[in-house]
């Protein structure tokens, strides 16, 4: 398969990631189909998908006649079978439970096609942990999102036994949808953004739950200096507090790190209330 015959993109989870790269994906012509186990946060992902089109027009990324035919070519569904039938390229964005993205590939391993390239989105884990468990090791690697409000680059990450032609086949997908591709020459934790990002806010939690400062002044700080829009923990925020939580708790578990632990619990205690960040409406801050 190369580039030409990608028609088909199944996007696994429609939380904020699968709404968000469902965008570039329809706006660059392809068919987009969204699977969830849960039919009402498929429900909330049109209403989301509609909004991120429209900022896009307000952007001036994309006219509104081009958001109305992208929204056209994305369908939603519940049906496994359904969501697999002649996919072409799989972006996984399920929780970033290990467990559960091991249980999603060989699920869809059974029901795609054999030509079908897995990609997965996650955040902290390396794609040679789940290659074994997609079928298709040549045709399995991470193209990594960021907030595609803000920014178009993404991160290609092959495992050592992902195929030459399997990660051309997705640069070419990431150019061809509008995405900078920035090409991992290994695999590592965190890729290139993210690893330097993971500083800034392991440092934010830090000054936190030291009692240093309040997480107000925290942000302040940040975007005093840089002239960026938003601090670390209102970063964090629009990332999700439990995609956040998860993270933390295997960073901390998988470096017997004491800080992270520490960091994880204070995370905890918003998450257990219910405060998810922007998609909740409260987080750090109150977005209501
Ligand atoms: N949130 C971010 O800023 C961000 C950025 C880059 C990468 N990621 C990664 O993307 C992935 C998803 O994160 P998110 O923030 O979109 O999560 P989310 O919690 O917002 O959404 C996850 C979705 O997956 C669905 N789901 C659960 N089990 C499922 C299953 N078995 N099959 C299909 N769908 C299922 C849930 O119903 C939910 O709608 C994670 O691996 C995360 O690390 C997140």
């Amino acid at each position: 398969m190369n580039i030409d015959d990608v028609r088909k993109v199944l996007l696994l989870g429609a939380g904020t990631m699968g709404q968000q790269i469902s965008v570039p994906c329809s706006l660059a012509g392809y068919d987009v189909v969204i699977y969830d186990i849960n039919e009402d946060a498929l429900t909330k992902a049109v209403e989301r998908i509609q909004k991120i089109l429209s900022g896009f027009v307000l952007m001036e990324k994309c006219t509104q006649e081009q958001a109305d035919a992208a929204l056209q070519r994305i369908s939603i569904t519940t049906d496994p079978e359904y969501a697999a039938q002649e996919a072409d390229i799989i972006s996984e964005s399920v929780p970033e439970k290990l467990d559960l993205k091991v249980k999603v590939y060989s699920q869809f391993n059974q029901l795609c096609p054999q030509r079908t390239i897995f990609t997965t989105n996650t955040s902290t884990f390396m794609p040679s942990m789940f290659a074994e468990a997609t079928g298709r090791p040549d045709r399995f690697l991470a193209l990594h999102y960021h907030d595609v409000n803000v920014t178009n680059i993404v991160d290609v990450m092959p495992h050592p036994g992902t195929s030459k032609e399997s990660i051309q086949l997705i640069k070419d997908f990431a150019l061809k949808t509008g995405q900078l591709p920035i090409m991992m020459e290994k695999e590592h934790s965190g890729y290139v953004f993210n690893y330097m990002l993971g500083a800034l806010l392991s440092a934010a939690l830090a000054l936190k739950t030291k009692n240093v400062a309040s997480i107000e002044d925290i942000d302040r700080a940040w975007m005093g200096v840089t002239h960026m829009k938003a601090g670390p923990f209102a970063l964090m925020d629009g990332i999700g507090l439990d995609t956040m939580l998860s993270v933390t708790e295997y960073l901390a578990e998988k470096n017997n790190d004491k800080h992270a632990r520490k960091h994880a619990q204070f995370i905890r205690s918003y998450v257990e209330k219910g405060h998810l960040g922007k998609k909740t409406k409260k987080g750090f801050y109150d977005y209501t």
